[in-house]
């Protein structure tokens, strides 16, 4: 199967968390998660809503006629559904390919269990070979930049990118991540570092794999 094909796979087995009636979903971003909500279209009747994670799927949300709630107004959220640039044996993850990093971050902070969605390809032994996304204060960029050459990478700005909280991100190459949480920890003490994408102190709960055969693993942390 290809890799778009694995990865409606897996948004549409995504359905079977969202088991409570009037339940309000977590939403994630990605090409992996927009089908994911074209699924949930399909019982938007029986769910409360959604909170989201990016301007792009609260559209994709809305256009289905999904209520999509303010996160501050939501106290309890059940599931968290979103896809990964890279997931580990043990469930830890880099995310933020689409700029949506820090947003995932809080709504993952919230969500009882984080379910990932993704194809074989996002699943590795040591995470690191996709850049690191790192979102910061726009006046700190430089600064940022050569605090990261010192933790051993290197940093690329994804110029002409914005992301929905007026921020810029930078892309962290040739990185070998072996203590995620360690290294998680060092990035957020960078000051002008608003969030990075590596999920690891809040790794997910359970992850949905397609596998190049077409099977769908479940895979629990
Ligand atoms: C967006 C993300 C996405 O989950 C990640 O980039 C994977 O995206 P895709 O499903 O398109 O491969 O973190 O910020």
């Amino acid at each position: 199967m290809d890799q778009n094909a694995l990865k409606k796979l897996v948004g549409e087995y995504a359905l079977k968390y969202v088991n409570d009636d009037d339940m309000i979903v977590g939403v994630g971003t990605g090409t992996t998660v927009k089908y994911f909500i074209d699924a949930l279209a399909t019982i938007k009747h029986k769910i409360q809503g959604a909170v989201s994670s990016s301007e792009a799927s609260t559209a994709l949300l809305k256009s289905y006629g999904i209520h999509v709630y303010d996160l501050n107004s939501v106290d309890k959220l059940d599931i968290y559904v979103d896809g990964a640039d890279e997931i580990d044996h043990n469930l830890n993850m880099t995310k933020g390919g689409g700029a949506a990093l820090t947003r995932e971050k809080i709504i993952a902070a919230v969500a009882k269990k984080f379910i990932c969605i993704a194809d074989e390809s996002k699943y590795v032994g040591v995470l690191g070979a996709f850049p690191l996304p790192v979102e910061v204060i726009p006046m700190a960029r430089s600064y940022v930049a050569r605090q990261i050459v010192k933790l051993g990478g290197t940093p690329v700005w994804r110029e002409n990118v914005l992301t929905d909280n007026g921020n810029w991100i930078i892309d962290v190459h040739n990185l070998q991540i072996l203590n995620p949480v360690e290294f998680e920890q060092k990035l957020n003490n960078i000051v002008g570092v608003v969030t990075n994408g590596l999920f690891a102190a809040r790794g997910a709960n359970e992850l949905v794999l397609g596998r190049a055969n077409g099977q769908v693993e479940v895979i629990k942390r």
